[in-house]
């Protein structure tokens, strides 16, 4: 064990420890009439709203230095390159500061340990990928609103807004050397210019689970079930959110009814899915456009009002793979124990072009917001980029939202900032002592708060009920002469001495 020469001290090493040992119930009362910091919903959006309000106060000018915000601020005057910055992130772009970054953990740690329960290995990509990757030709949204641009070496590059593409990327790169199925997981962020409104931002982080090699609808029930049980944990019940489910097959099999060609059918979807954003009249003006007949788009938007799967079967018949996946996935939902989830909705066809059978996507029964989360198959996405076709199954789930959700049902969790321990010196000759101490702790695993600065009992204790410190340790001349530290719990006030070798 190493211990520091013990030091002369100075007056308040004297005073403190005797402090301590004298009054403990003075000491107490510090601890326990400070409430921790954990914040309710409220404070804690409100606390995001304070972060990023724009009467953020600025620099006044550049040629003036910046009112110092704080007593231990140094005031300097300004480097002759200072200019007064906008303190506001880029629109529709977000910080974290630390209660936000809390939430965000928590919601990812969620996210990963159900991936994990599922048996999904993680997987990243870079955020910068080279534009084409995005260049589909069915008219998406999506490729107008890429972040795109030249880089310096003269290579077209975009801020990815989506997973998918960066993922059937690294799977054609490691081609057989991959076991299928590949069961992934990525939680990464995702850039769209978008237009904003109530959580659609310009970025955001996606939540993707895919499966590679599965041709069956074994593949989306899976999927399905994972989200279900994500939402299980985090407070949402089938009463909150559901899932519309639908297939691409539907219409391909309306639309092989009017001899419509192969090309026009993943932009005969991209129209059908701004269906409700933009006029009915709109959407048959640009489907005639892509060679469907005036008796085709009656046809199909009949089907498309179809909510039941008996009607559909009506239409369609039972021999059709539409048909038969979509009863297939009804009934597995049954025996993973989620129909009551699911909603059969032809109306459902999602706005990527790749997508060739199931898709499906969370929707909030209040009807207050966009899509929570989406996907499907995409079996011919691998042959687009020239690999080898593979069976491909995956859903994105953005984290914007899901905390506007959480927010209007009031399940924002308390994620309070923990640190077990506060270390704190009671002279500023024993800081090195205390910092002996600190290691030690954060060598057993154990979280230390390090106070660094000489500051008063009044304040250490301050910041221990902010961090939410389990325990005070307080490192005093005499008791550090004898190879002791005073260790309180700060939830009972008890207090004892303890040995360094004992400490744990
Ligand atoms: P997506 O439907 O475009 O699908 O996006 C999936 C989810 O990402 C949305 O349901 C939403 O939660 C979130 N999201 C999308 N755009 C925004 C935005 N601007 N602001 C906030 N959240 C947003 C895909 O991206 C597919 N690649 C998903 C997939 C994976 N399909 C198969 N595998």
């Amino acid at each position: 064990m190493v211990k520091e020469p013990p030091s002369c001290g100075s007056t308040m090493a004297a005073a403190a420890p005797s402090l301590l040992i004298l009054h403990p119930r003075r000491l107490t009362l510090f601890a326990t009439t400070l409430r921790p910091l954990s914040l309710t919903h409220h404070q804690f959006f409100a606390r995001s709203r304070h972060h990023f309000s724009s009467t953020t106060p600025h620099y006044p000018n550049a040629a003036e230095p910046p009112r110092a915000g704080r007593s231990n601020s140094v005031s300097a005057p300004p480097p002759d390159y200072a200019q007064k910055i906008d303190v506001n992130p880029p629109k529709g772009t977000r910080d974290f500061p630390p209660e936000d970054m809390r939430l965000r953990n928590w919601l990812f740690h969620n996210f990963r340990e159900v991936s994990e329960l599922f048996g999904f290995e993680e997987v990243d990509y870079p955020v910068l990928e080279t534009e084409s990757l995005y260049i589909r030709k069915a008219g998406e949204e999506i490729r107008d609103q890429l972040y795109c641009f030249e880089d310096k070496g003269n290579r077209r590059v975009a801020l990815r807004p989506e997973l998918t593409p960066s993922l059937a990327r690294l799977v054609i790169q490691k081609g057989k050397s991959v076991p299928l199925p590949i069961k992934w997981f990525a939680i990464g962020q995702c850039w769209r210019y978008e237009r904003m409104t109530r959580g659609r931002r310009r970025e955001h982080y996606q939540w993707n689970m895919d499966i590679i090699g599965v041709p069956d609808v074994t593949g989306e029930a899976e999927l399905i079930s994972s989200i279900v049980t994500f939402f299980k944990r985090i407070g949402i019940t089938a009463k909150d959110v559901g899932f519309k489910i639908s297939s691409r097959k539907v219409l391909q099999e309306v639309l092989s009814l009017y001899s419509v060609p192969e090309a026009s059918f993943a932009k005969a979807c991209i129209i059908i899915d701004k269906m409700g954003k933009i006029p009915m009249e709109e959407i048959k003006k640009e489907l005639k456009l892509v060679d469907l007949s005036n008796e085709a788009i009656e046809d199909l938007l009949q089907v498309l009002s179809m909510t039941s799967l008996t009607e559909l079967e009506e239409k369609l018949g039972d021999a059709g793979e539409a048909v038969r996946e979509l009863k297939q996935l009804f009934s597995l939902a049954e025996k993973f124990g989620y129909s009551e989830w699911i909603q059969f909705d032809a109306s459902v066809v999602r706005g990527l072009a790749y997508y060739t059978g199931i898709v499906f996507e969370g929707f909030d029964r209040e009807g207050k917001l966009r899509a929570i989360c989406g996907g499907g198959r995409y079996d011919r996405l691998l042959s687009t980029f020239g690999g080898d076709d593979i069976p491909a199954c995956g859903f994105g789930f953005g984290d914007a939202v899901i905390i506007e959700l959480l927010k209007e049902r009031q399940l924002i969790p308390e994620v309070p900032l923990e640190v077990e321990n506060i270390v704190c010196s009671l002279d500023p000759d024993l800081q090195g002592a205390a910092a002996t101490v600190a290691t030690l702790l954060r060598e057993k695993g154990q979280c230390v708060d390090l106070v660094l600065e000489n500051k008063p009992l009044k304040w250490v204790f301050k910041r221990a009920a902010r961090i939410n410190a389990r325990r005070l340790i307080l490192v005093g001349k005499s008791e550090w002469e004898r190879g002791m530290v005073s260790v309180k719990i700060l939830s009972t006030g008890e207090q004892n001495q303890i040995n360094l070798d004992d400490l744990q």
